[in-house]
C-alpha cells in the first residue's frame, strides 16, 4: 500500500468537528468540545497531523480536508452501517458489556459482520494517510480491530491504542462471540492505553485466556515470522484527564462568577445546590441519585426551598431501545418527586435534557455546593474533574462514586456505591453539613491531582512509551512532545494556548 504524508494520524469513532452542510453542498464545521482534540491539537500541527473519523452524517462523501491545523480524513457510514456498527454493535453490544452489563447486550452477527467492515474501512484510510514510520494513534471501543488491519496493511508504522472506556474482568468478556477476534484486533497495536490499571490487567487476563501468548508483567509477546522478528504489545493504564488549566482560568472570569451568582438567585439562593451533569446514559447512575435526593426530601432530611437539585442530561444516542426507555424512567421519575415535593414556583429538580456551551457548565460548576457523580460504571468521568478545575475558590464538596476510574485519583472526594441508597443519603447529608475547613482542604487535595494530570500530560505520557515500545530506524521521525519526567510535561502543558477557541471556518464541496 503507498504511503501517505502524514507523521501523526489520531482514528476516533468521531470527527474533532460538528459539521453541517450548506444548501449549495459546502461544509460548515465548528470545533466539537473536548478534551482530546484539545490535547492534540498542537501535536497535530507540530507533526503534520490528520484525523480519521467518521462526520456524525450519514452518507456525508468528502475528500479530506484542512480545519483547525490539521487534515480532517471523513469516513463514510450508510444508514444500515450506522444502525449495525454504531447504534448496534458499538453501543448496544460493546457498551453494555464493557460496562457491568448494566444493561443486557444484544449479540447479533449481522452487527459484528458490520462492525468488522466499517473497522476495516478506518484501517485503510489511515493507512492511506500515515507517512512510512509514522504514528498512529486509535482510540477507543468502537475501532478495536484497526491495530491488526493496520499491521497488515502497513507493518512500518506504530500503533497505539486507548480504551476510553472499562475493559471487562474476564467472566463478562467472554460472553462476547467474538472476544478472540477483539484481543487479536487490539494485538495489532504495540500499545494499549486503559484508564486503570485494574482494565489492563483484565485485558492481559483475556490475552492468556485466549491465546497462546506468552505474557510477562504488562508485554505480550507476538512471535515473529518469516523475516519478521518477534515483537511485544505493552498494556498499561494511562488515566485521562481534562484541560484543567484553561478551564480553570475559563471558571474565574467574571462573567461566570457572574452568571454562577445569577443562577443562584434564579433557583431562589438555596442553601444547598445539588448538581449533577451527564451524558443521558444508564452508566451513569442518574436514577439512583434521584431516588437518594428524594428520599432525603421524604424523610424531612432536606427541604425545598432550601434545597434543590439541578441535573443536566444532555441527550445521547437517542435512537437505541436502552437510551430511550431510560429517559422515560428519569422524566418519570423526575416529575414525580417534583409533583411530591415541588412548590408553585419552586422545583425540587431542575432537569435540562439539553447540551450546554463550557461557559455555562463552568458558571454551574462554580454554582454547585455539592456535585454528585453516581455512576455505576465510567472508564474515567470527566465531569468530575472539570468540577475540581473550576472551584479555584475551594468551595464545593465532590461526591464520586467508587465505581469511576476518576475514584482512583480523586482520593480527597467523598466517595459512595451508588446501589447503596442509605449510604448515599448518607454521603450526601455529610457533604451538606461538612465543615467549611474541611471542604477546603478536600478541594486542595483534588486540585493539586487535577491540574498537575493534565490531558496534555496524558497525551505526552502515552505517546512517550509508544515511541519508545519500539525501536525506531534511525532515518525514520518520532512524534514529537514526549517529556520524560513530570516537571518537563507539565512544561509542556502550559506551552499550549488557544485551547478552548472555537472557530468556524467554511469549506467548499470539491
Ligand atoms: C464516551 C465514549 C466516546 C464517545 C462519547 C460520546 O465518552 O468513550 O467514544 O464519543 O461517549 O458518545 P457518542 O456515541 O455520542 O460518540
Amino acid at each position: 500500500m503507498p504511503a501517505g504524508e502524514h507523521e501523526f494520524v489520531v482514528v476516533a469513532n468521531r470527527l474533532p468537528v460538528d459539521i453541517t452542510v450548506a444548501e449549495d453542498g459546502s461544509l460548515d464545521w465548528e470545533r466539537s468540545p473536548g478534551g482530546l482534540v484539545t490535547a492534540l491539537a498542537p501535536i497535530m500541527q507540530k507533526n503534520d497531523g490528520a484525523w480519521v473519523g467518521w462526520s456524525g452524517k450519514v452518507d456525508l462523501e468528502h475528500e479530506p480536508f484542512d480545519a483547525e491545523g490539521m487534515r480532517l480524513w471523513p469516513v463514510t457510514l450508510s444508514g444500515d452501517e450506522v444502525a449495525r456498527y454504531y447504534e448496534g454493535f458499538s453501543n448496544a453490544t460493546l457498551w453494555p458489556l464493557y460496562h457491568d452489563v448494566i444493561v443486557p447486550p444484544e449479540f447479533h452477527r449481522t452487527w459484528w459482520n458490520t462492525y468488522a467492515s466499517v473497522n476495516r474501512r478506518f484501517a485503510a484510510a489511515a493507512a492511506e494517510a500515515v507517512a512510512p514510520g509514522g504514528t498512529v494513534w486509535v482510540h477507543d471501543y468502537q475501532l478495536q480491530l484497526v491495530p491488526s488491519v493496520l499491521r497488515l496493511l502497513r507493518p512500518d508504522v506504530k500503533i497505539g491504542f486507548f480504551n476510553h472506556i472499562p475493559f471487562p474482568p474476564l467472566e463478562i468478556f467472554t460472553q462476547l462471540p467474538w472476544r478472540q477476534q477483539v484481543v487479536e484486533g487490539l494485538l495489532g497495536a504495540d500499545l494499549v492505553g486503559f484508564q486503570r490499571p485494574g482494565d489492563a490487567a483484565n485485558f492481559l487476563r483475556a490475552v492468556r485466556r485466549l491465546t497462546d501468548l506468552q505474557v510477562r508483567g504488562p508485554q505480550v509477546t507476538i512471535p515473529g515470522r518469516w523475516s519478521r522478528p518477534d515483537r511485544t504489545v505493552r498494556a498499561q493504564a494511562f488515566p485521562i484527564s481534562i484541560d484543567a488549566e484553561s478551564f480553570d482560568q475559563l471558571a474565574r472570569t467574571p462573567e461566570v462568577v457572574e452568571r454562577a451568582k445569577r443562577i443562584r438567585a434564579e433557583l431562589g439562593n438555596p442553601d444547598v445546590l445539588l448538581l449533577g451533569v451527564d451524558r443521558l446514559d444508564y452508566t451513569k447512575g442518574i436514577r439512583h441519585r434521584l431516588k437518594a435526593f428524594g428520599e432525603l426530601l421524604e424523610d424531612g432530611q432536606l427541604r425545598i426551598p432550601e434545597a434543590c437539585m439541578v441535573q443536566v442530561a444532555s441527550p445521547s444516542r437517542e435512537r437505541v431501545d436502552q437510551y430511550r426507555q431510560l429517559r422515560d424512567e428519569v422524566e418519570v421519575t423526575v416529575g414525580r418527586i417534583n409533583g411530591d415535593y415541588g412548590t408553585l414556583g419552586r422545583a425540587a429538580v431542575h432537569y435540562l435534557h439539553h447540551s450546554y456551551p463550557v461557559e455555562e457548565m463552568a458558571a454551574l460548576y462554580v454554582a454547585a455546593d455539592i456535585m454528585l457523580v453516581t455512576s455505576l460504571r465510567d472508564g474515567m468521568n470527566l465531569v468530575a474533574k472539570e468540577y475540581v478545575a473550576a472551584r479555584s475558590d475551594l468551595g464545593g464538596v465532590l461526591v464520586l462514586s467508587e465505581f469511576t476510574g476518576a475514584a482512583d485519583e480523586l482520593t480527597h472526594a467523598l466517595t459512595v456505591n451508588p446501589h447503596d441508597i442509605d449510604g448515599t443519603k448518607a454521603t450526601i447529608m455529610r457533604a451538606v453539613g461538612m465543615e467549611k475547613k474541611e471542604a477546603r482542604r478536600r478541594m486542595r487535595g483534588l486540585r493539586r491531582r487535577v491540574l498537575e494530570h493534565d490531558v496534555q500530560r496524558w497525551a505526552d505520557d502515552f505517546l512517550g512509551y509508544l515511541a519508545m515500545s519500539v525501536p525506531t530506524p534511525p532515518e525514520m521521525g518520532t512524534v514529537a512532545a514526549q517529556p520524560t519526567t513530570p516537571e518537563q510535561s507539565t512544561e509542556a502543558a502550559s506551552g499550549t494556548d488557544g485551547r478552548t477557541a472555537t472557530r468556524t471556518r467554511k469549506q467548499e464541496a470539491p
